[in-house]
């Protein structure tokens, strides 16, 4: 089974692997950056949330040169912060990450989450005395996203999009405009397969984000919870099909989401693992090998990134996730 290397939106080429940059300091961002663009990557996410764009944007940069060719090579992702969630901000959170990205244009830019917190000057993460979140309640999402597809206008941004919704909010969306592209958490135990077809049906590329299992949220979550999440690179099943064709798991469970129709952004700030992790266009998962895989769904109960480290925040209307 060939997979083609790209999505195509709206006549732009964005790679089906990108590069994750999430929980990573500055430096050891930038050289993953540099390693990741050696390697061949083109497709970038980040986030203002992520507060690491301003160091993105100087290895960006650094490749760039004065060469307007290599920008147009490239494919950026950022994403609104979730303070940000309200018409009179995202213009605003939107010039902040093209200053720090030091762009002239985002290629695509997410609402990263449905709910919001208070707008705090400086403070992306805005707390209560009792470690809770503030939480701003009055969220109108249509409205939010009537203000971001204005963003094109600009030119200034190329594409506009969503992430972490759930269908319902997805089809409100888009009976203004579809979005160009939904970023959701996919992999082996989090297979998202209703939500795949939702976006299938609406013609909406998909990208999995945490398609290795995000080692470090897993560990923290399960420090704090108590709860236990499964390795998905040690998974028995995925050690035999890597053994198999001589590659690693994390090159199985990336091929497994690009047979499954979707993208991905996996996360290394390791020259080796970066490289290795770009490799999966020469090899093919057969028919029982993604029968294999796809009973390691866990449903919901796969779901990693279910924002319980932001305390209170499910209280809000537009919370997305229901176990
Ligand atoms: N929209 C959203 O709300 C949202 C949420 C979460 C993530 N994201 C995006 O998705 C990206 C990827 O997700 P993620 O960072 O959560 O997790 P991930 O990519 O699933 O996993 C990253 C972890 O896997 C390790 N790793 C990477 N390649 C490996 C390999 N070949 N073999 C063994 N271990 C490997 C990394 O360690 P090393 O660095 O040591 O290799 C890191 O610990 C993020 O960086 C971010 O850009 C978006």
């Amino acid at each position: 089974m060939s997979v083609p290397e790209y999505f195509v939106l709206g006549g732009d080429r964005m790679p089906r692997i990108g590069f994750g940059t999430w929980q990573a300091s500055d430096e050891v961002l930038e050289k993953a950056v540099a390693a990741a663009l050696d390697a061949g990557y083109r497709h970038f996410d980040t986030a203002r949330a992520y507060e690491n764009e301003a160091a993105l944007g100087r290895a960006l940069n650094r490749w760039i040169g004065n060469d307007p060719a290599k920008r147009k090579e490239l494919f950026i992702v950022t994403k609104i912060p979730p303070g940000g969630n309200r018409p009179d901000l995202v213009e605003e959170c939107f010039n902040g990450s093209l200053k720090d990205l030091g762009l002239d244009y985002i290629d695509l830019y997410l609402i990263h989450v449905p709910f919001a917190f208070e707008y705090v000057p400086g403070d992306l993460h805005p707390t209560n005395h009792d470690g809770s979140m503030k939480v701003d309640l009055t969220t109108d999402l249509v409205a939010v996203w009537k203000t971001v597809l204005k963003l094109k206008e600009s030119g200034k941004v190329r594409h506009v999009g969503v992430s972490n919704m759930n269908e319902e909010q997805i089809l409100r969306l888009s009976a203004i405009e579809k979005p160009a592209c939904l970023q959701i958490e996919v992999h082996a135990l989090c297979q998202q397969s209703s939500m795949l077809a939702a976006a299938k049906r609406l013609d909406i590329p998909v990208v999995a984000y945490s398609p290795l299992g995000s080692k470090a949220l897993a560990d923290n979550l399960a420090a704090k919870t108590g709860r236990e999440y499964p390795s998905l690179l040690d998974l028995p099943v995925v050690k035999k099909i890597a053994a198999a064709h001589s590659r690693t798991p994390a090159q199985i469970l990336l091929r497994q989401l690009l047979q499954r129709g979707v993208a991905a952004i996996p996360k290394s700030t390791d020259p080796t693992r970066i490289k290795q992790n770009i490799s999966v266009w020469d090899f093919e998962l057969n028919e029982n090998e993604m029968a294999e895989l796809a009973a390691l769904d866990r449903g919901e109960n796969g779901r990693i990134c279910d924002f319980s480290f932001f305390v209170g925040v499910e209280k809000h209307p537009e919370f997305p996730f229901k176990k």
